[in-house]
C-alpha cells in the first residue's frame, strides 16, 4: 500500500492577528483543494483552531494544534483537553516538539499527552529529535528514548493514528545552523522503524509516516521525501508564507506516492 504525503504547518506563536491568520488560512485552503496526494495539517495557537476547522472544505486539509493536555475534563486552570479539540473539529495535535520540551516538557508528559489524544481520537504527530550530533553517537540514544517513552501506551492497533516527525533541533527556526541533509534524515527514519520494530513488529513498524521538520522551504522540500525517504514534511516558518507553503504542497504533490520501506 502507498500513502499519501503528509506536510503539516506549524505556525508556532504567530500571527498576530485573527485578521491576518484568517487571510493566511484561506490562502492555502485554496491551494488545498487543488492537490491529489498529498494532505496537509495546519496547526495554527488554539485561538484561532476552531474557527479554521469550521472552515475546512473538502477532504485534503486537516486542523490541528500545537499542544494539548493530558486531561479529559477538571480543575486544571489554563489547559484545554483532547475531547475539547475535538468537539471543535481539531483532529491533529504536535506532542513533544522541543520548543515545548526546552519550556520543561518531559517524555513522561509527552507519553501523556500521546494517549490522552489517541482517546479523544486526536492524531498526536509526536516530535523527536537530538539537540546536537556528537561523534559518539549520543543522539542515536536520546531519540531511541524520547520514541520509546511517547509510544509506551499506544497499541499496535493505535499505531495508524500517529503520525511521527524527525525534528533535529539544530535544524529548527531562526538560529539554525542549517536544515538537516537528506541523508541524516535518511539515517534517522531508518533507526526509528528499527526501534518501532523492537517494540511493535516489523510491519507495525512501516505504519506511522515519518515526517521531517527543521528549516523546510520550497526549495530543498522535495530532497527530503525523495532522497531522505521521508513521507511527509513539519514546516515552521515557511508554512506562515501561504506563497511559499503553496509551492512545497505543489510540489509534494508531483512526487510519487512515497513507496512502503521495510527496516
Ligand atoms: P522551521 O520550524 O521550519 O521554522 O525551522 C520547524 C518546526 O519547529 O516545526
Amino acid at each position: 500500500m502507498r500513502k499519501n504525503k503528509l506536510i503539516v504547518g506549524n505556525w508556532k506563536m504567530a500571527p498576530l492577528s485573527a485578521t491576518e491568520a484568517t487571510a493566511i488560512f484561506a490562502g492555502i485552503r485554496t491551494t488545498t483543494r487543488k492537490l491529489r496526494k498529498t494532505d496537509a495539517v495546519l496547526c495554527p495557537p488554539f485561538l484561532y483552531a476552531g474557527a479554521f476547522a469550521k472552515k475546512i472544505s473538502g477532504k485534503r486539509l486537516s486542523v490541528g494544534v500545537q499542544d494539548v493536555f493530558w486531561k479529559d475534563e477538571g480543575a486544571y486552570t489554563g489547559e484545554i483537553s483532547p475531547r475539547m479539540l475535538a468537539s471543535t473539529g481539531v483532529t491533529h495535535v504536535i506532542v513533544g516538539h522541543s520548543e515545548r520540551r526546552a519550556l520543561g516538557e518531559t517524555d513522561e508528559a509527552v507519553s501523556r499527552k500521546t494517549e490522552a489524544a489517541l482517546r479523544a481520537d486526536i492524531t498526536p504527530i509526536i516530535c523527536v529529535g537530538e539537540s546536537e550530533r556528537d561523534e559518539q553517537g549520543f543522539y542515536v540514544k536520546r531519540i531511541e528514548e524520547q520514541l520509546r517513552s511517547a509510544f509506551s501506551f499506544v497499541s499496535k492497533k493505535e499505531l495508524s493514528r500517529t503520525v511521527i516527525a524527525y525534528e533535529p533541533v539544530w535544524a529548527i527556526g531562526a538560529r539554525a545552523v542549517r536544515a538537516a541533509l537528506p541523508r541524516d534524515v535518511e539515517e534517522v527514519a531508518i533507526l526509528i522503524k528499527k526501534i518501532m520494530a523492537s517494540m511493535f513488529g516489523r510491519e507495525a513498524a512501516n505504519v506511522p509516516p515519518i515526517l521531517y521538520g527543521g528549516s523546510v522551504d520550497a526549495k530543498n522540500c522535495a530532497s527530503f521525501l525523495t532522497e531522505g525517504g521521508a513521507d511527509g514534511l513539519l514546516v515552521g516558518r515557511a508554512s506562515l508564507d501561504p506563497k511559499q507553503f503553496a509551492a512545497i504542497l505543489r510540489v509534494a504533490d508531483t512526487l510519487p506516492r512515497a513507496p512502503k520501506r521495510l527496516p
